[in-house]
């Protein structure tokens, strides 16, 4: 059953259709100003984003706090006005016709959006008829709606009264309920315990089978790595790589050995290390200890061992694991995601 099949008018309305780019920007950007006392300071949030997401995939944006993240789905979903650059959302012109791109996106906010005195029916009826939709209509599909996020067992119940995953859902149905062609989710599962991030993972992938492009920003790896056709991995306003997560993992070849070490022991080691000639890249870790970038890991370690004993220093654990996203992370950033 296809329950948000969109209107059906795709070719219409700029020849959208599976494969070609439901978001393009090129060199988005914005900047806050914040005045703290006397002084004026600018943070540059985002600083020339190029995206290319296609129709029906999901796609994740992955970044620490302050990355920036909120930034760009705000300015995609015409909430903020971009400094510079340009975008086309679902074929419209992001800076020239905000109207038409709101008419087709839906946006769930970070913080959400659900009145607590109301109940999960009438906060979908009302926001149907916010966009126009007549009174029948709006009821049908709020009905839909609440069967396909298994909610009608609580839809006249008042939302204050709701689990945090299932407050979550209410608000994802909100996103939707006037069948965008693309839905924005800022961090979707945060707070949500595991079983009901799972849950929403599956409502997520319903929506791309339904075939809706879904763009969803994360600071969780596994979240990022399971659910995401496609990412971005930003940081301080920049986007630093973009892939599948299999492509990006695929550009770091080999294995990686996470030493765990106080973090005098980890200066010594790196100094031992760094000269091998197994050892490919070598990064010091915050929390203390050093991550290894070697061609295999098994031959490695026991080489490692011997250095370390070698020297007297204290080894508190020693882990071998394929690259992770994480390790993209800190690869081109420098820095441990986990950490930041
Ligand atoms: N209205 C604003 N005024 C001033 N600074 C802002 C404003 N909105 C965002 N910023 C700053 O812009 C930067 C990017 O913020 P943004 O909310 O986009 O990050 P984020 O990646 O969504 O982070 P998080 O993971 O914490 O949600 C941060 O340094 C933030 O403090
Ligand atoms: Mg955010």
């Amino acid at each position: 059953m296809c329950v948000w099949s969109g209107d059906g008018d795709e070719m219409a309305d700029g020849g959208l259709e599976r494969g070609v780019h439901m978001i393009e920007t090129r060199g988005l950007r914005k900047s806050f100003r914040s005045r703290a006392g006397r002084e004026t300071k600018t943070v540059e949030a985002v600083r020339g984003v190029d995206l290319d997401v296609s129709a029906g995939e999901i796609f994740g944006f992955l970044g620490p706090n302050g990355a920036g993240k909120t930034t760009t789905l705000r300015m995609l979903a015409t909430l903020i006005e971009p400094d510079g650059g340009q975008a086309t959302i679902a074929g419209a012109d992001l800076l020239k016709d905000p109207g038409e791109v709101r008419r087709r996106i839906g946006y769930v906010a970070q913080g959400g959006s659900t009145w607590d005195e109301s109940t999960a029916r009438e906060e979908l009826v009302l926001q149907a008829r916010m966009y126009g939709i007549a009174k029948a209509e709006a009821q049908r599909r709020a009905a839909r709606a609440l069967e396909a996020f298994q909610l009608t067992e609580f839809a006249d119940r008042k939302c204050k009264t709701y689990s945090g995953g299932q407050r979550r859902r209410v608000e994802i149905a909100l996103g939707i309920i006037h069948e965008p062609k693309i839905v924005f989710l800022d961090e979707p599962t945060t707070g949500l315990d595991p079983q009901s991030r799972a849950h929403m993972w599956d409502e997520i992938r319903r929506l791309r089978t339904d075939g809706m492009t879904v763009f969803i920003t994360t600071h969780y790896l596994d979240e990022a790595d399971a659910l995401c056709d496609r990412i971005a991995i930003m940081d301080h306003g920049e986007v630093v790589a973009e892939g599948t997560p299999t492509d990006l993992k695929r550009e770091i070849s080999g294995d990686v050995v996470q030493v765990g070490l106080d973090p005098v022991a980890a200066g010594e080691v790196a100094k031992l290390l760094d000269g091998e000639e197994y050892v490919n890249r070598l990064e010091t870790l915050d929390e203390g200890g050093l991550r290894l970038f070697v061609d295999d890991g098994a031959t490695a370690i026991p080489r490692i061992l011997r250095r370390i004993d070698g020297a007297g220093l204290d080894l508190r654990s020693i882990e071998l694991h394929r690259p992770s996203l994480d390790d993209v992370f800190l690869t081109k950033t420098g820095r441990s995601l986990r950490e930041s």
